[in-house]
Order: structure tokens, then C-alpha cells, then sequence
């Protein structure tokens, strides 16, 4: 389907030598653009492997996920994930030797090397001075790392955003401001958007909402 990430039958497992931990089975779901996807459910559910899955981090163990039409097997996980995706997740998220500006370059030129993009001015849009752009990241807080993350996915042009509990460490007002920002990129940009939240505030914000 065009506009659309489908993701068809999919099912996933754990696998260790003494157990088999099923985590998705036969999952069907559909994303489109210009949305905000809130995914809930209980801890353990599966929301960071379903993630993991649509980012192409994992491979399925059956079933498909399709971007606008194309398996993104076969598109290549590693191209669709550098090209495509912009992870906005907790502990996957930045180069911690390098400096906030130069995550930001970083980003952008594996994703598309001839692409110039002023790395200082999407910062600065997203709160993050010239002072802090270039402090190592390891020196910023959590949630000016988050808005880091997110630069990189504007940065790059990610047509598709996976947020794993951004707002989850932040207190309510930064919380909030992430989600907008998340929830401008999907409207105003007219890409996918997802989001996992444990805050049932955030989750009445997003356009749809899924349960794990
Ligand atoms: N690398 C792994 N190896 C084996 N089992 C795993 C692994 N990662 C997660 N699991 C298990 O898979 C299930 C789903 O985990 P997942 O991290 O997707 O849950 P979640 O919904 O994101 O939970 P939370 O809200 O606590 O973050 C859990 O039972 C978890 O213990
Ligand atoms: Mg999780």
C-alpha cells in the first residue's frame, strides 16, 4: 500500500537455548503518513521489539513489513534504516564521543552524503544553543539529548520517526514539548510517527492509539 508501513502476520521470538519466548504473533497493523501512532501496553508487552522490528533492527521470524509497498527486506535493512528511519531511542541513540553538531552531521551524511544542511540551525530550532551543540552529548541532559536524537532524525529527512518512551525520563513540561515537536514533524512534514508511551496523557495526545 502506498503511504503506508503494513505490517502483515508478523510474528517474533526470543530464542535461548532452554526456552522460546514468544513476544509477536501474527500481528497485523497498518501506519500512515501524517500521523501519530501512540503504542501502549503493559511492560513486557513487545512495544521496544515491535520498534526494533519496524526499524529494521531485527528480522522478522515470519510475516512481512512493507514500507509504501516494498518488503524492507528487500530494500535492505541496513539501507532502509539509514535512509528511512530515525530512532529516537533511550539507550540507541547518539555517538557518545562525539559532539551534539557533529551526531547531527553524522546522521545526515549516512543517510545521504551529498545532502548540506546547517546542523547548528535545526538545533537551534529545537532549543539546543551553539554552546551545547558543541558540548559532547554525554554533557547534555536527557531530554536535550532527546531533541539531539530527533535533530538527526529532521537532519537526515526521516520519513519515518520511532520513539521509544521519549518523554519517558522528562519531567511534564519537557515532555510535552518533545511530543509536540514529534507531533509537528508528522503533521507539518507528513511523516510516520511512532511513539511508545506509558503516559496516558501522551497516548489521548497521539492521532491513533494501539495497544500491545
Ligand atoms: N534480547 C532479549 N532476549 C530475550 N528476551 C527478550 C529480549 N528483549 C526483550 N525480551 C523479552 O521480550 C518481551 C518483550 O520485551 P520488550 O522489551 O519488547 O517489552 P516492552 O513492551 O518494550 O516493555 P517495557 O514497557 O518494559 O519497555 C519481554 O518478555 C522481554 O523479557
Ligand atoms: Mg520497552
Amino acid at each position: 500500500m502506498d503511504n503506508a508501513i503494513t505490517v502483515k502476520d508478523l510474528s517474533f521470538c526470543y530464542k535461548s537455548k532452554k526456552e522460546k519466548n514468544i513476544v509477536l504473533e501474527k500481528r497485523n497493523m497498518i501506519f500512515q503518513r501524517g500521523n501519530v501512532y501512540g503504542i501502549t501496553g503493559r511492560s513486557g508487552a513487545g512495544k521496544t521489539t515491535l520498534l526494533s522490528l519496524l526499524g529494521g533492527l531485527e528480522k522478522p521470524d515470519s510475516g512481512e513489513i512493507s514500507y509504501e509497498g516494498k518488503n524492507i527486506e528487500s530494500i535492505g535493512f541496513r539501507k532502509y534504516r539509514s535512509k528511512y528511519v530515525g530512532f529516537v531511542f533511550q539507550n540507541f541513540n547518539l555517538l557518545d564521543y562525539m559532539t551534539a553538531a557533529q551526531n547531527v552531521r553524522t546522521s545526515i551524511e549516512i543517510a545521504n552524503p551529498k545532502q548540506k544542511e546547517d546542523v547548528y540551525e535545526i538545533l537551534e530550532s529545537l532549543g539546543i544553543t551553539k554552546e551545547k551543540a558543541d558540548r559532547n552529548v554525554n554533557c547534555l541532559s536527557g531530554g536535550e539529548q532527546q531533541r539531539v536524537a530527533i535533530a538527526c532524525a529532521i537532519g537526515k529527512e526521516a520519513e519515518v520517526i520511532l520513539a521509544d518512551e521519549p518523554t519517558g525520563n522528562l519531567d511534564s513540561q519537557t515532555a510535552m514539548e518533545i511530543f509536540n515537536v514529534l507531533k509537528e514533524i508528522a503533521h507539518k512534514k507528513n511523516k510516520y510517527v511512532i511513539v511508545i508511551t506509558h503516559s496516558p496523557e501522551i497516548a489521548k495526545l497521539c492521532d491513533i492509539e494501539m495497544k500491545l
